[in-house]
Protein backbone atom coordinates (compact mmCIF):
# COMPACT_ATOMS: atom_id res chain seq x y z
CA UNK A 1 0.00 0.00 0.00
CA UNK A 2 1.24 3.42 -1.17
CA UNK A 3 2.12 5.65 1.89
CA UNK A 4 -1.13 7.87 1.36
CA UNK A 5 -3.46 4.93 1.45
CA UNK A 6 -5.08 4.25 -1.50
CA UNK A 7 -8.87 4.89 -3.21
CA UNK A 8 -11.11 2.12 -3.13
CA UNK A 9 -14.82 2.58 -5.09
CA UNK A 10 -17.53 0.33 -5.97
CA UNK A 11 -16.32 0.15 -9.57
CA UNK A 12 -13.33 -1.85 -8.06
CA UNK A 13 -12.60 -5.21 -9.82
CA UNK A 14 -10.56 -8.03 -8.90
CA UNK A 15 -6.99 -7.55 -8.92
CA UNK A 16 -5.98 -10.06 -11.68
CA UNK A 17 -9.39 -9.38 -14.00
CA UNK A 18 -8.17 -10.06 -17.68
CA UNK A 19 -9.59 -9.12 -20.83
CA UNK A 20 -11.47 -12.41 -21.46
CA UNK A 21 -14.22 -12.44 -18.61
CA UNK A 22 -17.77 -12.66 -19.58
CA UNK A 23 -19.16 -10.50 -16.69
CA UNK A 24 -17.40 -7.78 -15.21
CA UNK A 25 -17.42 -8.06 -10.96
CA UNK A 26 -17.07 -5.15 -8.74
CA UNK A 27 -17.02 -4.14 -5.19
CA UNK A 28 -20.75 -2.65 -5.76
CA UNK A 29 -21.97 -6.45 -6.66
CA UNK A 30 -21.29 -7.52 -2.72
CA UNK A 31 -24.57 -5.91 -1.70
CA UNK A 32 -26.83 -7.40 -4.16
CA UNK A 33 -28.41 -10.36 -2.55
CA UNK A 34 -31.56 -11.59 -4.15
CA UNK A 35 -31.92 -15.14 -5.98
CA UNK A 36 -30.92 -13.72 -9.26
CA UNK A 37 -28.26 -11.55 -8.11
CA UNK A 38 -24.03 -12.65 -8.27
CA UNK A 39 -23.17 -12.24 -4.61
CA UNK A 40 -26.84 -13.25 -3.76
CA UNK A 41 -25.94 -16.63 -5.70
CA UNK A 42 -22.94 -16.76 -4.14
CA UNK A 43 -23.75 -17.05 -0.68
CA UNK A 44 -26.27 -19.76 -1.38
CA UNK A 45 -23.64 -21.69 -2.31
CA UNK A 46 -23.04 -22.67 1.72
CA UNK A 47 -25.46 -23.23 4.45
CA UNK A 48 -26.47 -20.52 6.04
CA UNK A 49 -28.53 -20.05 9.75
CA UNK A 50 -31.90 -19.14 9.44
CA UNK A 51 -33.16 -19.40 13.02
CA UNK A 52 -33.08 -20.12 16.21
CA UNK A 53 -33.91 -23.89 17.05
CA UNK A 54 -35.45 -22.92 20.30
CA UNK A 55 -37.80 -20.11 17.84
CA UNK A 56 -39.57 -23.51 16.36
CA UNK A 57 -41.71 -25.74 18.13
CA UNK A 58 -42.69 -28.83 16.83
CA UNK A 59 -45.88 -28.50 14.98
CA UNK A 60 -45.17 -24.64 14.24
CA UNK A 61 -45.25 -23.44 10.65
CA UNK A 62 -43.84 -19.74 10.35
CA UNK A 63 -43.13 -17.16 7.26
CA UNK A 64 -39.32 -17.01 6.90
CA UNK A 65 -38.03 -13.74 5.25
CA UNK A 66 -34.32 -14.46 4.12
CA UNK A 67 -31.81 -13.68 1.22
CA UNK A 68 -34.65 -11.82 -0.35
CA UNK A 69 -37.21 -14.80 -0.93
CA UNK A 70 -40.06 -15.49 1.17
CA UNK A 71 -40.00 -19.31 2.36
CA UNK A 72 -42.36 -21.11 4.46
CA UNK A 73 -40.61 -22.99 7.74
CA UNK A 74 -42.19 -25.46 9.91
CA UNK A 75 -41.22 -28.24 12.70
CA UNK A 76 -42.69 -31.41 12.01
CA UNK A 77 -44.26 -33.72 14.82
CA UNK A 78 -40.66 -35.85 14.61
CA UNK A 79 -38.57 -32.78 15.89
CA UNK A 80 -37.33 -32.20 12.18
CA UNK A 81 -37.47 -28.82 10.23
CA UNK A 82 -38.30 -28.13 7.47
CA UNK A 83 -38.09 -25.23 4.47
CA UNK A 84 -40.29 -25.20 1.49
CA UNK A 85 -41.93 -22.70 -0.46
CA UNK A 86 -43.85 -19.72 1.00
CA UNK A 87 -47.09 -19.85 -1.21
CA UNK A 88 -48.98 -22.95 -2.21
CA UNK A 89 -49.25 -24.43 -5.46
CA UNK A 90 -52.40 -24.60 -6.32
CA UNK A 91 -53.91 -20.67 -5.44
CA UNK A 92 -50.53 -19.23 -3.45
CA UNK A 93 -52.39 -19.23 -0.32
CA UNK A 94 -49.54 -18.73 2.20
CA UNK A 95 -48.47 -22.11 3.33
CA UNK A 96 -47.26 -21.19 7.11
CA UNK A 97 -51.10 -20.50 7.74
CA UNK A 98 -52.06 -24.17 7.47
CA UNK A 99 -51.73 -27.16 9.69
CA UNK A 100 -48.40 -29.44 10.57
CA UNK A 101 -49.34 -32.94 9.91
CA UNK A 102 -46.87 -35.39 11.27
CA UNK A 103 -43.87 -34.43 9.30
CA UNK A 104 -45.85 -33.08 6.81
CA UNK A 105 -48.27 -29.64 6.04
CA UNK A 106 -51.58 -28.98 4.33
CA UNK A 107 -52.63 -25.65 3.58
CA UNK A 108 -55.59 -23.63 4.99
CA UNK A 109 -57.01 -22.83 1.96
CA UNK A 110 -58.31 -26.01 -0.04
CA UNK A 111 -56.48 -29.15 2.01
CA UNK A 112 -53.17 -29.85 0.09
CA UNK A 113 -50.69 -31.54 1.99
CA UNK A 114 -46.94 -31.58 1.22
CA UNK A 115 -44.38 -33.83 2.69
CA UNK A 116 -40.82 -31.99 3.83
CA UNK A 117 -39.72 -33.26 0.85
CA UNK A 118 -41.84 -31.34 -1.43
CA UNK A 119 -43.74 -34.11 -2.78
CA UNK A 120 -47.99 -33.78 -2.46
CA UNK A 121 -49.38 -35.95 -1.06
CA UNK A 122 -53.17 -34.83 -0.92
CA UNK A 123 -55.33 -33.21 -3.08
CA UNK A 124 -58.68 -33.68 -1.31
CA UNK A 125 -61.17 -31.99 -3.51
CA UNK A 126 -59.36 -33.74 -6.92
CA UNK A 127 -60.69 -36.64 -8.09
CA UNK A 128 -58.58 -38.17 -9.54
CA UNK A 129 -55.43 -36.23 -7.93
CA UNK A 130 -52.73 -35.03 -9.92
CA UNK A 131 -50.21 -34.74 -7.27
CA UNK A 132 -47.47 -35.65 -9.45
CA UNK A 133 -47.80 -32.29 -10.68
CA UNK A 134 -48.06 -30.73 -7.89
CA UNK A 135 -44.71 -30.76 -6.06
CA UNK A 136 -43.49 -27.75 -3.73
CA UNK A 137 -40.08 -26.58 -3.85
CA UNK A 138 -38.39 -27.73 -0.54
CA UNK A 139 -35.01 -26.65 0.59
CA UNK A 140 -32.36 -28.88 2.97
CA UNK A 141 -31.91 -28.48 6.67
CA UNK A 142 -29.51 -29.19 9.64
CA UNK A 143 -29.62 -28.09 12.95
CA UNK A 144 -26.67 -27.69 14.79
CA UNK A 145 -25.31 -25.19 17.69
CA UNK A 146 -28.53 -24.20 18.53
CA UNK A 147 -29.33 -22.91 14.66
CA UNK A 148 -31.64 -23.92 11.84
CA UNK A 149 -29.40 -23.88 8.87
CA UNK A 150 -30.55 -24.41 5.70
CA UNK A 151 -29.18 -24.99 1.77
CA UNK A 152 -30.46 -22.55 -0.99
CA UNK A 153 -28.20 -23.36 -3.61
CA UNK A 154 -28.54 -25.69 -6.59
CA UNK A 155 -27.15 -29.21 -6.54
CA UNK A 156 -25.77 -31.23 -3.76
CA UNK A 157 -24.91 -29.09 -0.43
CA UNK A 158 -21.48 -28.63 0.94
CA UNK A 159 -20.46 -30.66 3.98
CA UNK A 160 -21.55 -28.65 7.34
CA UNK A 161 -19.11 -27.02 9.29
CA UNK A 162 -18.45 -28.24 12.82
CA UNK A 163 -17.42 -25.55 15.11
CA UNK A 164 -16.22 -27.24 18.38
CA UNK A 165 -15.49 -24.63 20.57
CA UNK A 166 -19.25 -24.37 20.36
CA UNK A 167 -20.51 -27.67 20.48
CA UNK A 168 -18.67 -28.82 23.46
CA UNK A 169 -20.42 -30.19 26.68
CA UNK A 170 -17.69 -28.33 29.23
CA UNK A 171 -18.89 -24.85 27.64
CA UNK A 172 -22.78 -22.98 28.18
CA UNK A 173 -23.54 -20.96 24.47
CA UNK A 174 -25.29 -17.87 25.23
CA UNK A 175 -27.07 -16.37 22.35
CA UNK A 176 -26.94 -12.38 21.26
CA UNK A 177 -28.29 -12.60 17.65
CA UNK A 178 -29.49 -9.40 16.40
CA UNK A 179 -30.88 -7.71 13.18
CA UNK A 180 -29.51 -4.25 11.89
CA UNK A 181 -30.44 -2.39 8.99
CA UNK A 182 -28.04 -2.17 6.55
CA UNK A 183 -26.00 -4.54 4.46
CA UNK A 184 -24.82 -7.62 5.76
CA UNK A 185 -21.48 -6.39 4.23
CA UNK A 186 -21.18 -3.65 6.74
CA UNK A 187 -20.63 -5.71 9.38
CA UNK A 188 -18.55 -8.55 7.72
CA UNK A 189 -15.90 -6.05 7.17
CA UNK A 190 -16.55 -4.24 10.36
CA UNK A 191 -15.24 -7.35 11.81
CA UNK A 192 -11.33 -6.62 10.83
CA UNK A 193 -11.61 -3.25 11.35
CA UNK A 194 -9.61 -3.05 15.08
CA UNK A 195 -9.24 0.51 14.48
CA UNK A 196 -13.12 1.09 15.22
CA UNK A 197 -12.77 -0.16 18.90
CA UNK A 198 -10.48 2.75 20.50
CA UNK A 199 -13.20 5.09 19.10
CA UNK A 200 -16.68 3.69 18.17
CA UNK A 201 -16.07 1.28 21.29
CA UNK A 202 -14.09 3.60 23.30
CA UNK A 203 -16.24 3.50 26.36
CA UNK A 204 -16.00 -0.38 26.43
CA UNK A 205 -13.94 -2.24 29.06
CA UNK A 206 -11.09 -3.81 26.79
CA UNK A 207 -10.78 -0.91 24.94
CA UNK A 208 -7.88 0.92 24.48
CA UNK A 209 -5.90 4.51 23.44
CA UNK A 210 -5.05 4.53 20.37
CA UNK A 211 -2.33 7.70 20.81
CA UNK A 212 -0.49 6.03 23.22
CA UNK A 213 -1.27 1.99 22.49
CA UNK A 214 -0.90 2.10 18.53
CA UNK A 215 -1.11 -1.36 17.14
CA UNK A 216 -0.49 -2.94 13.74
CA UNK A 217 -2.95 -4.44 11.84
CA UNK A 218 -2.28 -7.12 9.79
CA UNK A 219 -4.21 -9.38 7.10
CA UNK A 220 -3.52 -13.13 5.64
CA UNK A 221 -5.64 -15.24 3.22
CA UNK A 222 -6.24 -18.38 5.29
CA UNK A 223 -7.70 -21.84 4.53
CA UNK A 224 -10.87 -20.65 5.77
CA UNK A 225 -10.56 -16.93 4.87
CA UNK A 226 -8.87 -14.08 6.11
CA UNK A 227 -6.52 -14.33 9.30
CA UNK A 228 -6.94 -10.71 11.01
CA UNK A 229 -3.98 -9.33 13.74
CA UNK A 230 -3.84 -6.15 15.49
CA UNK A 231 -0.45 -6.37 17.11
CA UNK A 232 0.23 -4.24 20.00
CA UNK A 233 3.83 -2.67 20.69
CA UNK A 234 4.11 -3.85 24.12
CA UNK A 235 3.73 -7.42 22.75
CA UNK A 236 -0.31 -8.16 23.02
CA UNK A 237 -2.10 -9.34 20.01
CA UNK A 238 -5.26 -9.71 18.96
CA UNK A 239 -6.34 -12.69 16.20
CA UNK A 240 -9.59 -12.79 14.75
CA UNK A 241 -10.61 -15.21 12.41
CA UNK A 242 -12.81 -14.34 8.96
CA UNK A 243 -14.50 -17.48 7.70
CA UNK A 244 -15.40 -16.91 3.65
CA UNK A 245 -17.93 -16.01 2.84
CA UNK A 246 -19.70 -14.20 5.89
CA UNK A 247 -18.62 -16.03 9.32
CA UNK A 248 -16.41 -14.50 12.09
CA UNK A 249 -14.32 -16.48 14.92
CA UNK A 250 -12.81 -14.59 17.67
CA UNK A 251 -12.52 -14.61 21.59
CA UNK A 252 -14.07 -10.90 22.07
CA UNK A 253 -13.92 -7.98 24.81
CA UNK A 254 -14.47 -9.07 27.94
CA UNK A 255 -18.03 -8.93 29.85
CA UNK A 256 -17.89 -10.20 33.60
CA UNK A 257 -15.46 -9.99 36.13
CA UNK A 258 -15.50 -14.03 36.38
CA UNK A 259 -14.13 -14.41 32.38
CA UNK A 260 -11.50 -12.88 31.24
CA UNK A 261 -12.93 -13.58 27.33
CA UNK A 262 -15.83 -15.02 25.43
CA UNK A 263 -15.48 -17.43 22.43
CA UNK A 264 -17.45 -15.59 19.42
CA UNK A 265 -19.12 -16.92 16.56
CA UNK A 266 -20.85 -14.48 14.20
CA UNK A 267 -22.85 -15.42 10.95
CA UNK A 268 -24.13 -12.35 8.96
CA UNK A 269 -26.97 -13.17 6.95
CA UNK A 270 -28.80 -11.00 4.62
CA UNK A 271 -32.41 -10.52 5.17
CA UNK A 272 -32.44 -7.78 1.94
CA UNK A 273 -29.90 -5.93 0.50
CA UNK A 274 -30.37 -3.69 3.36
CA UNK A 275 -31.02 -5.27 6.41
CA UNK A 276 -29.37 -8.47 7.76
CA UNK A 277 -29.09 -10.56 11.03
CA UNK A 278 -26.47 -11.17 12.87
CA UNK A 279 -26.62 -15.04 14.44
CA UNK A 280 -24.17 -14.35 17.18
CA UNK A 281 -23.45 -17.01 19.64
CA UNK A 282 -20.85 -16.91 22.59
CA UNK A 283 -19.13 -19.68 24.68
CA UNK A 284 -18.13 -19.61 28.05
CA UNK A 285 -16.26 -22.24 29.97
CA UNK A 286 -19.00 -23.83 32.13
CA UNK A 287 -17.23 -23.51 35.85
CA UNK A 288 -19.10 -24.32 38.36
CA UNK A 289 -18.43 -21.60 41.17
CA UNK A 290 -18.34 -18.56 38.25
CA UNK A 291 -20.97 -19.66 35.41
CA UNK A 292 -24.15 -18.74 37.59
CA UNK A 293 -22.33 -15.51 38.45
CA UNK A 294 -22.48 -14.62 34.80
CA UNK A 295 -25.34 -16.19 33.85
CA UNK A 296 -27.30 -13.68 36.50
CA UNK A 297 -25.48 -10.54 35.87
CA UNK A 298 -25.58 -11.09 31.80
CA UNK A 299 -29.98 -11.74 32.13
CA UNK A 300 -29.69 -8.55 35.00
CA UNK A 301 -28.02 -6.44 32.07
CA UNK A 302 -30.26 -7.40 29.53
CA UNK A 303 -33.39 -7.20 31.51
CA UNK A 304 -32.19 -3.36 32.04
CA UNK A 305 -32.42 -2.94 28.61
CA UNK A 306 -35.87 -0.90 27.49
CA UNK A 307 -34.08 0.85 24.60
CA UNK A 308 -33.96 -0.38 20.69
CA UNK A 309 -30.83 0.45 19.68
CA UNK A 310 -31.93 0.22 16.16
CA UNK A 311 -34.59 3.64 17.03
CA UNK A 312 -31.57 5.35 18.98
CA UNK A 313 -29.00 4.77 16.22
CA UNK A 314 -31.54 6.21 13.78
CA UNK A 315 -32.27 9.60 16.17
CA UNK A 316 -27.94 9.76 16.60
CA UNK A 317 -27.24 9.60 13.19
CA UNK A 318 -30.34 11.93 11.79
CA UNK A 319 -28.94 14.56 14.37
CA UNK A 320 -31.88 14.13 16.48
CA UNK A 321 -29.87 12.83 19.38
CA UNK A 322 -26.99 13.41 21.00
CA UNK A 323 -24.37 9.79 21.88
CA UNK A 324 -23.54 11.73 24.79
CA UNK A 325 -27.59 11.59 25.99
CA UNK A 326 -27.53 7.84 25.80
CA UNK A 327 -27.89 5.58 29.23
CA UNK A 328 -25.92 3.17 28.56
CA UNK A 329 -27.82 0.27 31.34
CA UNK A 330 -30.68 1.28 29.11
CA UNK A 331 -29.54 0.22 25.48
CA UNK A 332 -27.30 -2.84 24.58
CA UNK A 333 -24.24 -0.46 24.00
CA UNK A 334 -21.75 -2.54 21.81
CA UNK A 335 -25.06 -2.60 18.90
CA UNK A 336 -26.00 0.85 19.54
CA UNK A 337 -22.61 1.72 18.67
CA UNK A 338 -21.80 -0.41 15.87
CA UNK A 339 -25.44 0.60 14.49
CA UNK A 340 -24.73 3.72 14.46
CA UNK A 341 -21.34 3.40 12.56
CA UNK A 342 -22.35 0.74 9.94
CA UNK A 343 -26.19 2.24 9.11
CA UNK A 344 -24.02 5.21 8.61
CA UNK A 345 -21.97 4.50 5.90
CA UNK A 346 -24.34 3.55 3.57
CA UNK A 347 -23.82 0.20 1.71
CA UNK A 348 -21.14 -0.34 -0.98
CA UNK A 349 -22.70 -0.03 -4.14
CA UNK A 350 -23.56 3.44 -3.16
CA UNK A 351 -20.86 5.07 -1.28
CA UNK A 352 -18.80 7.53 -2.62
CA UNK A 353 -15.03 5.98 -2.96
CA UNK A 354 -13.19 5.21 0.14
CA UNK A 355 -9.44 6.11 1.33
CA UNK A 356 -8.12 3.42 3.05
CA UNK A 357 -5.02 3.28 4.62
CA UNK A 358 -2.83 0.67 6.30
CA UNK A 359 -5.16 0.24 9.06
CA UNK A 360 -7.61 -0.75 6.86
CA UNK A 361 -5.62 -3.94 6.19
CA UNK A 362 -8.52 -6.19 7.08
CA UNK A 363 -10.85 -4.72 5.26
CA UNK A 364 -9.02 -4.94 1.61
CA UNK A 365 -7.74 -8.11 2.59
CA UNK A 366 -11.56 -9.06 2.93
CA UNK A 367 -12.45 -7.21 -0.57
CA UNK A 368 -9.90 -8.81 -2.71
CA UNK A 369 -10.60 -12.13 -1.22
CA UNK A 370 -14.47 -12.03 -2.05
CA UNK A 371 -13.86 -9.96 -5.44
CA UNK A 372 -11.79 -12.91 -6.55
CA UNK A 373 -14.05 -15.49 -5.60
CA UNK A 374 -17.19 -13.71 -6.48
CA UNK A 375 -15.29 -12.88 -10.00
CA UNK A 376 -14.12 -16.69 -10.46
CA UNK A 377 -18.05 -17.33 -9.87
CA UNK A 378 -19.25 -15.41 -12.74
CA UNK A 379 -16.70 -17.09 -15.36
CA UNK A 380 -17.56 -20.30 -14.03
CA UNK A 381 -14.46 -21.17 -12.90
CA UNK A 382 -13.34 -23.60 -9.67
CA UNK A 383 -13.71 -21.47 -6.41
CA UNK A 384 -11.98 -22.10 -3.56
CA UNK A 385 -12.82 -24.60 -1.08
CA UNK A 386 -12.69 -22.57 2.65
CA UNK A 387 -12.16 -25.14 5.47
CA UNK A 388 -12.47 -24.75 8.96
CA UNK A 389 -9.82 -26.46 11.34
CA UNK A 390 -9.40 -24.59 14.32
CA UNK A 391 -5.71 -25.93 14.60
CA UNK A 392 -5.37 -24.19 10.99
CA UNK A 393 -7.21 -20.89 12.08
CA UNK A 394 -6.52 -20.60 16.14
CA UNK A 395 -8.45 -17.50 17.31
CA UNK A 396 -5.72 -14.95 20.43
CA UNK A 397 -6.49 -12.54 22.64
CA UNK A 398 -4.63 -10.02 25.01
CA UNK A 399 -7.15 -7.07 25.13
CA UNK A 400 -6.28 -4.74 27.42
CA UNK A 401 -8.07 -5.36 30.80
CA UNK A 402 -8.38 -1.96 32.30
CA UNK A 403 -10.58 0.85 30.77
CA UNK A 404 -8.08 2.69 28.55
CA UNK A 405 -5.34 4.72 30.34
S1 LIG B 1 -54.23 -22.74 -2.31
FE1 LIG B 1 -53.39 -24.37 -1.23
S2 LIG B 1 -54.75 -25.99 -1.52
FE2 LIG B 1 -55.59 -24.37 -2.67
FE1 LIG C 1 -17.78 -2.67 16.54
Amino acid sequence: MSEGGIVFTSQQTDENLTGANTRRVTFGDVDQIGPDDLAGRYLRQFWQPVMHSHDLEAGRALPLNILDEQFTIYRGESGKPFVISSRCPHRSAPMHAGWVQGDEIRCFYHGWKFAGDGTCTEQPAERPAFCERAGIKSYPTQEYIGLIFVFFGEGEPPEMPRYPAFDSKDVVVTYDTYKRPCSYYNNLENSGDFSHIAFTHSSLHGSWDESNQEPTIMAEESPWGVTMTNAFPDGRRIVYQFGMPNILHARVLPDDPNYDYREFLAIWVPIDDDNHIQFTLTSTPNVPGKIEGYLKRRAERFAGYDQDPVEIARKIVSGQMKYEDVDPKRVWLVVLQDNIVQTGVGRPSRRPPELLGRSDACVLRQRRVWLRELQKFADGKPLKQWRYDPAEVPVHSEFFTTKKN
